[in-house]
């Protein structure tokens, strides 16, 4: 990929061809002290109130700059560099992370010990290349100290409060509005799939474990749903086209989204999955369709809490697991109240704050 001059005409060479870069797109670009907050990186104009036939009146390539003079007198140095950065379409960082599909092979539960420093630190930045790789990190030894929790998400990013407040607590209480709050098994699921947006990331803060059950288990969906793909294709098809409702209800609050289970991009590549199979609601569909949605989802399912795919541990005082919820499922074994307490608390954090920090810290440490 290069730049190149063809007279006052400037190009960008993909290596196979040669298109000529619009010069609106390289004025809106200059880079002065005068038209370029150099903190913010923010323009200090207002690109729709230029005219738009902006011309190149010359053009001059020196090492790694591109020199340019535009027919309304502005003259700007701009990076080579930066300008090939901004042709590819895909997000240089996060989208060159390989995802590594996994399944109940999976040998290496990702544990890394936390330290109060931690958030500033280059490790940090291999904490959430793991974390994109794989799905979900776990941190030994956080501090057991309640809402710690919001503290560890704050440092990160920015807690995404929700109605159940900033964080929840994952105990057993008396008349609980949703069956985490209960001893009983919870099987594979994703959080929250009737909120507008879904949270991004859950992050779970174990406090006390003292029984002998209450394993977590966490499946990659990434993995199920490429083996859906390729073993029945149909179920697939179905459950990537039919949209349904989910939907939470509470004293005070209805909430509700409507999506598919399997959720693709504008690439037909995987962008989220979704499970929680006792608060979908599937429209009135043609007969012959809903017989194969429902097929596709007992499928689904059934691999979905299938030994093959899923992995099972223990979370301890201290362990803090940091899972992204819209490709992992998670849930728990049942538990024996009588044998003590299980105490968790969670809460979520969106893209925007790993995201946010893992490109700082690539700056921070010139990565
Ligand atoms: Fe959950």
């Amino acid at each position: 990929m290069k730049i190149e001059l063809n007279e006052n005409k400037i190009l960008f060479n993909n290596g196979t061809s040669s298109k000529e870069i619009h010069p609106f797109w390289l004025r809106e670009r200059v880079n002065n002290e005068e038209y370029l907050d150099k903190k913010t990186q923010q323009r200090k104009f207002d690109p729709t109130s230029l005219e738009t036939n902006i011309e190149v009146k010359s053009a001059k390539i020196t090492k790694d700059i591109l020199e340019i003079n535009f027919n309304d007198g502005v003259n700007s140095k701009l990076k080579i560099e930066k300008i090939i950065e901004e042709f590819s379409k895909n997000d240089f960082l996060i989208q060159s992370i390989k995802r590594e599909k996994w399944d109940s092979k999976l040998k290496n539960v990702h544990k890394f010990e936390y330290l109060d420093d931690i958030f500033e630190s280059r490790e940090m930045y291999d904490l959430l290349i793991k974390f994109y790789k794989y799905g979900f990190i776990i941190f030994k030894n956080v501090p057991t100290e309640e809402n710690f929790i919001v503290k560890f998400a704050n440092q990160i990013g920015s807690v995404r409060r929700t109605n159940f407040g900033e964080y929840f607590n994952v105990k057993s209480v008396p008349n609980p509005n949703d069956l985490a709050y209960t001893s009983l098994a919870l099987a594979p699921h994703t959080d929250n799939p009737y909120r507008n947006p879904v949270p991004c990331i859950q992050l779970l803060h174990c406090i006390t474990n003292d029984v002998d059950g209450g394993l977590s288990t966490l499946v990659d969906g990434y993995k199920v749903t490429e083996d859906l793909k390729k073993k029945f294709k149909k179920y697939y098809d179905v459950l990537t086209r039919v949209k349904v409702k989910f939907k939470f209800i509470d004293k005070d609050v209805v909430l509700e989204n409507w999506s598919e289970l399997i959720k693709l991009d504008e690439n037909k590549e995987l962008k989220q999955v979704k499970f929680s199979p006792r608060l979908d609601f599937v429209p009135i569909l043609e007969k012959k369709e809903l017989d194969l949605y429902y097929r596709a989802r007992n499928k689904i399912s059934e691999m979905y809490n299938s030994d093959n795919y899923k992995i099972e541990f223990k979370l301890v005082p201290g362990d803090l697991m940091m899972m992204d919820n819209y490709r992992l499922l998670h849930g728990r074994t049942a538990f024996d109240l009588n044998e003590g307490s299980r105490y968790l608390q969670g809460c979520y954090i969106d893209y925007d704050s790993t995201e946010g920090k893992l490109r700082h810290l690539k700056r921070k440490f010139d990565i």
